[in-house]
């Protein structure tokens, strides 16, 4: 296991630039099991969960090869349907596998992913949709088995709008008999990005990024060629630090238009946002110190669950109190008791985190939980005076593509380093 050391309370100057998007290139690499080829995604970032849906495609059958920001993928022959548990526990975004497995093969046999530390992510809205569309759902043995000969399109209306269900069901359909209608459907960039996939392999997808989806089922689909889009949670990640370090950021092949509800919420902290060069790059400049704001996590286009706690982080060092609500997972706080062993005033009622700005952090140990927390604690580290230590990194790794490299680029003192914890 490896820690993270940083120096904090640096002004950091600098350029960096972003990665593909973790969570639009998971769904569009399983989108290549629709089709029977060599699929190519370019701007696949260098991550953790990217090589384990690698070894999932291969566990299935397909051929895969990752090279420097692209993902090689032969789905010529499928030998299997099973998505082993081994690898779910490891990766919630598995259950994408599904409804794909299900359109190509009429079979899908996957574990439950379990809940993981940010919540019990429950599946029942994927299951719920497939079932619509025709799939026989059984539960054996920790394991979700479905089977259909052919999938039929149907209404579906998701009573909340989840993301993987949404991405889920809209692969299915593609290829299933007749036209499906994704009602309350979820409307991050991330499921455009892969509706833009599918449509290049051929689908019939219209109204992707709407609440209302409509695909129109095809007998087959071309293999993917397809380039992701920035990641706007990495985006999101690095202005937050220029807020927190007072510093100077070009953060440069991002999407700002990805990030509006975000961009909002820290210029009216006093961060000073410009986006450049036709809205694909921003220049982030941090106030001396950040003004509260209050936010309230919501599905896209409100503000980013993914992002609350780097943004809490912020507001931690704030001139005022804020009030944090968070209303997308029941158990995003888990940061919380971190950055108070850095002299953060923070206290939670019912799902509202209070925070009282003080003026300065103090490095410390701390501990990362998951992969969001764990970029709030390298925001902290950076503002903070003195040594911070984050340890159990392999989280942060889940997500962000050569971190230490990045952050060195912009002036910050972090070393990786071998843990004995
Ligand atoms: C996606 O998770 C992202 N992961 C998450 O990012 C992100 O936080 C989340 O969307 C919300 O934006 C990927 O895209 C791989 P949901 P997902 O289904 O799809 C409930 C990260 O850090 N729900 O939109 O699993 C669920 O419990 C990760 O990169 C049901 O009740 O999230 C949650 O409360 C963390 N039943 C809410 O809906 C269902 O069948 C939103 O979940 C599905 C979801």
């Amino acid at each position: 296991m490896d820690k993270l050391v940083i120096q904090g309370r640096k002004r950091l100057k600098g350029e960096v630039k972003i990665s593909g998007a973790k969570n639009a290139a998971l769904p569009v690499m399983v989108a290549s099991l629709l089709a029977s080829g060599e699929n190519v995604v370019n701007r696949v970032p260098n991550l953790a969960d990217v090589k384990t849906m690698g070894k999932l495609l291969v566990n299935l059958g397909a051929g895969f090869r990752y090279e420097p920001g692209r993902a090689v993928i032969n789905t010529e022959k499928l030998v299997g349907y099973t998505a082993p548990y081994d690898l779910v526990k490891t990766m919630r975004a598995s259950v994408l596998v599904i409804g794909p497995l299900l359109a190509r093969t009429g079979m899908a046999k996957v574990s439950l992913p379990g809940g993981c530390a940010i919540g019990a992510r429950p599946i029942n809205l994927h299951l719920m949709g497939l079932k619509k569309m025709g799939a026989e759902i059984d539960l054996e043995e920790g394991y979700v088995i479905a089977r259909c000969k052919r999938l039929r399109g149907d209404v579906i209306y998701f009573d909340i709008p989840t993301v993987t269900g949404t991405e889920n069901i809209m692969m299915a359909a593609s290829l299933a008999e007749g036209t499906t209608i994704l009602e309350n459907a979820a409307k991050e960039p991330e499921v455009v990005d892969l509706a833009n996939a599918l449509s290049a392999m051929g689908a019939k997808i219209r109204g992707a990024g709407e609440s209302i989806i409509e695909i129109k089922g095809v007998n087959g689909l071309r293999p993917l060629s397809h380039t992701i889009i920035p990641d706007r949670v990495e985006t999101g990640t690095f202005m937050t630090i220029a807020g927190m370090t007072g510093g100077d950021l070009l953060i440069k092949d991002c999407r700002p238009d990805h990030n509006d509800a975000l961009i909002t919420k820290l210029r009216e902290s006093g961060v000073i946002i410009e986006t450049m060069e036709n809205n694909t790059a921003l220049r982030a400049f941090g106030p001396d110190r950040p003004s509260a704001r209050d936010i309230k996590t919501m599905p896209y286009p409100g503000f980013p669950t993914d992002m609350q706690a780097q943004f809490m982080t912020l507001m931690s060092i704030s001139n005022g109190t804020s009030t944090i609500r968070e209303t997308i997972f029941e158990n995003r706080f888990m940061h919380v008791a971190e950055i108070k062993r850095m002299g953060a005033d923070i206290s939670i009622e019912g799902g509202i985190a209070t925070v009282r700005g003080v003026t300065k952090l103090k490095g410390a140990d701390v501990m990362a939980t998951d992969l969001r927390a764990s970029a709030s604690l390298i925001v902290a580290g950076l503002g903070a005076e003195g040594k911070t230590t984050i340890h159990r990194l392999y989280h942060l790794d889940r997500g962000y593509e050569r971190i230490e490299e990045k952050l060195r680029a912009i002036g910050a003192v972090v070393d990786r380093q071998r843990d004995v914890l």
